[in-house]
């Protein structure tokens, strides 16, 4: 039998496309293994939304080269963002000569084909597709339980691509135009995901909240989701904070099933470096749509993203970051240092930021989010929070999920409890608030 190893760079988004790949797979009588060097096949489903994500892939080829040459027929394929870069195919042509097959964003229901294709020539195989092809079905896979890394929780894809061109973000540029599926289509994948024992949802699209489909909002799509039975919990991201809608917010606060989290990226705090991003809202218009969200759900938890080092920015704009972080307080933020995108408009922009200034901000940053993002978990103990258990560590005895607020919690079961426990929603009492995490105990 054969065996692969996928190796994911990116988002949720790429994670997703991972697990259809590892389908395809093992649909073909592959089987997974955790180590390149025990592997037949090795994929790299690449991000270039940073170029340290890029570096990483280039690391992992130049370990693989060694590995390769001791090892004959090692087969390597490459994928995803980066892929879609003009720069990179003629990278891989040049110096990585030895890569046996490399595909894009929207082709990767091809990859069986693509396979076969390279075993039959023996030739690297390069097919990029510049867009969606509405005649495919690329877009419409449902990811069965062989694939998927936790088997009781799925990712779904409501959305495609991106229209919003922030102008730092190379995105748009490999995801292509915005797209969103049919609500039947959506909830008939939910359905299925449902029958086939997926109990949690992560609904993805770059920004799920301009989901419209023959005028069937996001909000909408989320009640239609919600009545699939079987369905305990639906999560969703990106939220862009320009569309996260009142009639969104209320079905967030209505619907059980709906995770109390949201995830608003910020990007920044100054209202002129984020009109200068293209976000299309002030530093005012973002913490009013927090009081909104927070209003309509108190003891939400708001997780974000934000960049330090956008050119042109000031001390005085970056304290307008730290600001905001200080009044929203929030449960999480993923920390950027702005990386130049070739080909995005912000690449092009006078006083791009030295990188010792931006590394200093990002330092002081992480020191200003960390504290806050301790102290929101200290505030939930003694609160008892629905988690579902995804997975237990026998030698240690302790089950692990993520609480209703999106928090990673840890808590004690015997072996035998953790059998009937895993995949089910557990009430679980927090005993402590660690800086990352929760500790707790079953009620
Ligand atoms: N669609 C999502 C996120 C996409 S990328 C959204 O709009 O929120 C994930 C995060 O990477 C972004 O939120 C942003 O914070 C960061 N990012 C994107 N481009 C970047 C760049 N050029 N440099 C640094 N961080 C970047
Ligand atoms: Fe990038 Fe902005 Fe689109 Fe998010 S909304 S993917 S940050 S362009
Ligand atoms: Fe990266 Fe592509 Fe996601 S560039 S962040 S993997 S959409």
């Amino acid at each position: 039998m054969k065996k692969y190893k996928i190796t994911t760079f990116g988002c949720q988004m790429n994670v997703h496309d991972s697990e259809r790949l590892a389908a395809t797979l093992e649909g073909m009588g592959y089987s997974k293994v955790e180590e390149e060097a025990d592997a037949d096949l090795v994929v790299y489903n690449t991000c270039c939304v940073r170029e340290n994500a890029e570096n990483k892939l280039y690391g992992h080829l130049g370990y693989l080269k060694t590995l390769r040459e001791k090892k004959k027929g090692l087969k390597v394929a490459i994928c995803g963002c980066m892929s879609q870069q003009d720069a990179v195919i003629e990278k891989i042509k040049s110096s990585y000569r030895w890569v046996d097959i490399v595909f894009g964003t929207f082709n990767l229901h091809r990859f069986g084909e693509l396979l076969q294709a390279n075993e039959e020539s023996g030739r690297m195989i390069i097919d990029i597709w510049k867009e969606h092809d509405e005649n495919e079905s690329a877009e419409r896979a449902f990811v069965p339980a062989s694939g998927r890394e936790v088997k009781h929780k799925s990712g779904v894809n409501v959305m495609y691509g991106c229209n919003n061109f922030c102008s730092y973000c190379i995105v748009p540029y490999v995801r292509g135009r915005e797209r969103s599926r049919k609500p039947a289509e959506v909830v008939a994948e939910v359905r299925q995901l449902a029958a086939d024992g997926v109990v949690e949802l992560l609904l993805l699209g770059q920004n799920v909240n301009s989901y419209n489909s023959g005028g069937v909002s996001f909000a909408q799509l989320l009640r239609m989701v919600c009545e699939v039975d079987g369905i305990e919990r639906v999560r969703f991201m990106t939220s862009h904070p320009k569309d996260m809608s009142d009639e969104l917010i209320a079905a967030m606060a209505e619907l059980d099933k709906v995770c109390k989290s949201v995830h608003l990226p910020v990007q920044a705090g100054s209202s002129a470096v984020l009109e200068a991003m293209n976000r299309k809202y002030s530093k005012e218009d973002y913490l009013a749509l927090i009081g909104r969200v927070k209003a309509a759900m108190p003891g939400i938890a708001i997780t974000t993203d934000i960049i330090v080092g956008f050119p042109g920015e000031t001390e005085e704009d970056f304290q307008h970051t730290l600001d905001v972080v200080r009044q929203v307080g929030f449960a999480g933020a993923f920390t950027f240092m702005y990386s130049k995108r070739a080909g995005t408009s912000a690449a092009s922009m006078d006083c791009q930021i030295p990188e010792d200034i931006a590394s200093d901000r990002f330092n002081r940053l992480i020191e200003v989010v960390n504290p806050i993002v301790y102290e929101e978990n200290k505030a939930r103990e003694g609160v008892v929070v629905g988690v579902i258990a995804d997975e237990y560590d026998v030698e240690r005895g302790v089950l692990t999920g993520r609480s209703d607020c999106n928090r990673t919690v840890h808590f004690p079961a015997s072996s035998e409890l953790a059998g009937q426990l895993l995949g089910k929603l557990v009430s679980v009492k927090i005993t402590e608030g660690k800086p990352f995490y929760l500790l707790g105990e079953i009620v």
